[in-house]
């Protein structure tokens, strides 16, 4: 992993290579096909007529010309016939051929958009559907980062079931928390006020979810740990410093505690004692996160890949006992291991966090948690559509 949305145009993507909705052809055209040739050079055109032609379902490379990309992986999706066409066969196979292609040249990062969507008609929730299926399925055995382009003001509003509920959960917290400021404007206002605050006082731009809105295309997605020189130079500590670089191995967790074994597929509850609880006030982030993880009888893979987190982050928290992730990160864990409202709250302390009921961020997490969703891509949809940083990391 990770898959992440942003909103974007997609010739604007730093990543290793991009993937083009093309047509048989692959004469160019209009929507991202056009975005693409015109940002690329004439050259693109002669180097596509080269291949002559792509059927759909399949992959083809040529360089990126003047894009900042290297690649440019033309692809050729379904035209939606109604459904019972093999469209969604051909989708798929669409999405395998680009990834598989990308892996083949080395690629870390690829960015797709959302193909079939516009001009070949295929209904936008099942095209992010069939995207989110194939790109998870190649994610699970491969290294990458993939994200997932929305364009302009495309929205996932329309096919996002929880969305209404979630809306009304949060005006709902804003109303308990401040039941003096009554109409929606206020509530809204609110929001953006005071949701940044949720990231602690440590927090990066990168965290500050209304800070991001002012970026006009490049959605709020960014937790890179991974690019800042020292990871937890920015990370809230509760005494604002970093915390120490010990490089001790973790220990082990305490046998009594352990469950392996334990299914992930529903809710795992474990009875946990007064003294395991508060006899490990001084465990750390990093100790507690290992500790679920061998609770659950999961494998490291299992947990990051689980929780958005590319392996390159997961083995510097591993390394590090003292690790300060950022709150999206912390998060992510914390949906991956499954963990209820409060051991989410015990988690996020360990990192200098807390589940406010004031940040739009932390009460669609908690939305999704006190209902046992413990899915990061159909959470980080949610958080995409608040404008909210989303759960993973990317390196
Ligand atoms: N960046 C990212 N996404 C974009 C961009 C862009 N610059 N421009 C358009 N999109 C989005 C659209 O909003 C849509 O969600 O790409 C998605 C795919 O739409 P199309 O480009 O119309 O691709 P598709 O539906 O696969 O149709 C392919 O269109 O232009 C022709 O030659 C192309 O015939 C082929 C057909």
């Amino acid at each position: 992993m990770p898959l992440l949305i942003v909103r974007n145009d997609i010739t604007k993507m730093q990543v290793d290579a991009i993937v083009n909705a093309a047509n048989a052809g692959l004469s160019g055209g209009g929507g991202v096909d056009g975005a693409i040739h015109a940002a690329a050079d004439p050259e693109l055109q002669e180097a596509c007529r080269k291949l002559g032609g792509c059927p759909a379902g399949q992959a083809r490379l040529t360089p990126g010309f003047r894009l900042p990309c290297k690649w440019v992986i033309h692809t050729v999706g379904p035209v939606w016939q109604g459904g019972g066409a093999g469209e969604r066969e051909t989708l798929l196979s669409c999405y395998r051929s680009s990834l598989e292609l990308a892996e083949s040249l080395g690629c870390e990062s690829l960015a797709f958009p959302l193909i079939s969507s516009g001009a070949y008609g295929y209904p936008k929730e099942a095209a992010v559907e069939a995207a989110r299926e194939a790109i998870e399925r190649f994610l699970w055995e491969h290294e990458m980062t993939v994200y997932l382009v929305l364009y302009g003001s495309e929205s996932l509003a329309a096919s996002h079931k929880y969305f209404d509920e979630i809306r009304e959960y949060i005006d709902n917290a804003y109303v308990q928390e401040h039941p003096y400021r009554r109409n929606r404007r206020e509530s809204l206002l609110f929001h953006r006020e005071e949701a940044s605050d949720s990231f602690g006082s440590g927090a990066t731009p990168e965290d500050r979810p209304f800070e991001a809105e002012s970026m006009p295309l490049f959605h709020a997605a960014r937790a890179d740990e991974e690019t800042a020189s020292d990871d937890r130079e920015w990370a809230p500590g509760p005494s604002g410093t970093p915390a120490p670089a010990s490089q001790q191995p973790a220990p082990k967790p305490a046998p009594k505690e352990s469950a392996p074994g334990m299914p992930l597929g529903g809710h795992a509850h474990y009875a946990i004692s007064f003294d395991s609880r508060f006899g490990r006030l001084d465990e750390s982030f990093q100790q507690m996160l290992l500790r679920k993880i061998d609770e659950r009888g999961m494998t490291d893979a299992a947990c990051y890949k689980r929780a958005n987190i590319d392996r390159k982050l997961f083995s510097k928290i591993r390394k590090d006992v003292g690790y300060r992730p950022s709150k999206p990160t912390a998060v992510a864990f914390a949906v991956a291991l499954e963990l209820d409202v409060e051991e989410t709250e015990e988690l996020l302390e360990k990192a200098g966090f807390a589940l406010s009921r004031s940040s739009r961020f932390d009460l669609i997490v908690r939305w999704f948690i006190e209902r046992e969703i413990y899915d990061v891509f159909t959470i980080n949809e949610a958080l995409f559509e608040f404008d909210q940083a989303l759960l993973g990391n990317v390196s």
